[in-house]
C-alpha cells in the first residue's frame, strides 16, 4: 500500500478554502487545517503509546487527516422556531454553510446529497466525511475493507460509543475520538479559541463589543467562574467542567494524561488572570486576551501569539502562555 497522507492533508487544506475566510460556525475558517494537523500528530503519540503497530497508526493517521473534511458545511446550531434541530439518530445538526469556491470534494458532497444546497441544514460532518473519506481513499486504489475501515473511524468519531468491544477498530475509534477532545477543549489554544468565540457569540447577538477589556472579564467569569441558574442552583465553571469529563469522555490512558496535563495549565492561568484582574495589572495577560479580542475579525493563532510575546515581553507568564501555545501549535509538546 502506498499512501502520501500530505497529499490528504492538501486535499483537506483545498477543500477548506473552498468557503470564504473569516468565521465559519464556532470557528474561523482555517482552525480546520490547523486543528487536523494536531490531531494527526496526536493520534500518533496516543498510538505509539498504547501499543498500536505501525500500520494501525497509520491508518490512524490517513483517518484523522480526513476527519474534518466537510466541517466547513456546519455553521452555528441550527434552531427551527427556537428549537435544536435533530438528525434521524437525535444528533443535533448544524445550519449550512456553502463554500463560494468548488473543488472534486464539494461536487462529491453535492453528488451525494442532491438538494444540499437549498437545505437550511448540513448533513453531521462525521457521517458526510465518512462517505467522502472512502470515495476518496477508493479512488488513490486502497481496498474496500480498508477505505471502509477509515470511514467507520471518521463516521464514529463525534457519537458516543456504543458497547464495550474492544477489538482492534474500536480502539482505533477511542484513539482518534481523544485526539479530537484534547485538541478542541485542552490546552492554550482552546484558550484562544474560547476568547475569540467571545466576541463572535457577542457580534452574533447584535451587542456591542468596544469595551474589549469587559469582554475579556467576561472570558474570564465564562472560563473560571460558577454561574447561576434561573432556578437559584448553581453550574460549574467551564473549565470545571471539561476537567470533570476527562473521566467520562476520554477513554485511553495517554490521552487521559496529557487532557490532565493541559487541564492543570488552563486553571493555572486561570488563577493568575483572577490575580490581575483584582490588582488591574497592565501588560500582563488580560492585555494579551485583550489584544486577542481585537483581531477577532481574522484570528490566526500563531501571529497572535508570536506578536504578543513580543508586545508584552516584560511578563514572564506571557512570554510562557505564548510559548506553550506555539509549541501546542507546532505539535512539539503535548
Ligand atoms: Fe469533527
Ligand atoms: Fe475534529
Amino acid at each position: 500500500m502506498s499512501i502520501h497522507i500530505e497529499g490528504l492533508e492538501r486535499k483537506l487544506e483545498e477543500t477548506v478554502k473552498c468557503w470564504r475566510d473569516g468565521w465559519v460556525g464556532l470557528s474561523w475558517r482555517d482552525y480546520v487545517i490547523g486543528h487536523t494537523k494536531r490531531v494527526r500528530n496526536l493520534v500518533k503519540v496516543i498510538g505509539k503509546s498504547e501499543g498500536l503497530d505501525r500500520l494501525d497508526i497509520l491508518q490512524l493517521e490517513i483517518a484523522a487527516a480526513l476527519h474534518d473534511i466537510t466541517k466547513e458545511f456546519e455553521g452555528l446550531q441550527a434552531k427551527t422556531d427556537g428549537q435544536t434541530v435533530k438528525d434521524e439518530d437525535g444528533l443535533y445538526l448544524s445550519e449550512m454553510v456553502l463554500p463560494v469556491r468548488r473543488n472534486d470534494v464539494v461536487d462529491r458532497y453535492f453528488e451525494l446529497y442532491l438538494g444540499a444546497e437549498q437545505s437550511p441544514t448540513a448533513v453531521l460532518h462525521s457521517k458526510s466525511g465518512a462517505k467522502i473519506a472512502k470515495w476518496i481513499l477508493l479512488r488513490k486504489g486502497l481496498s474496500q475493507n480498508y477505505a471502509s475501515e477509515v470511514a467507520y473511524l471518521i463516521k464514529n468519531h463525534i457519537l458516543p460509543y456504543d458497547g464495550i468491544d474492544k477489538d482492534r477498530l474500536f480502539v482505533m475509534r477511542q484513539i482518534l475520538k481523544d485526539a479530537d477532545i484534547i485538541d478542541s477543549s485542552f490546552g492554550l489554544n482552546t484558550f484562544y479559541r474560547t476568547a475569540l468565540y467571545r466576541v463572535r457569540k457577542q457580534i452574533s447577538e447584535g451587542k456591542p463589543t468596544d469595551d474589549v477589556y469587559d469582554l475579556a472579564v467576561s472570558f474570564f467569569e465564562h472560563m473560571y467562574e460558577p454561574t447561576t441558574n434561573l432556578d437559584g442552583s448553581s453550574k460549574d465553571c467551564w473549565v470545571n467542567r471539561v476537567g470533570n469529563s476527562i473521566e467520562t469522555d476520554i477513554r485511553t490512558t495517554t490521552a487521559k494524561a496529557i487532557a490532565q496535563k493541559r487541564h492543570a495549565l488552563m486553571a493555572k492561568y486561570g488563577a493568575r488572570l483572577e490575580a490581575e484582574i483584582d490588582t488591574g495589572t497592565k501588560n500582563g495577560l488580560m492585555d494579551m486576551v485583550v489584544y486577542f479580542m481585537q483581531n477577532h475579525a481574522d484570528p490566526n493563532p500563531r501571529r497572535d501569539f508570536t506578536e504578543a510575546r513580543k508586545l508584552y515581553t516584560a511578563n514572564q507568564d506571557v512570554r510562557i502562555f505564548c510559548d506553550i501555545s506555539l509549541s501546542e501549535i507546532d505539535c512539539i509538546s503535548f
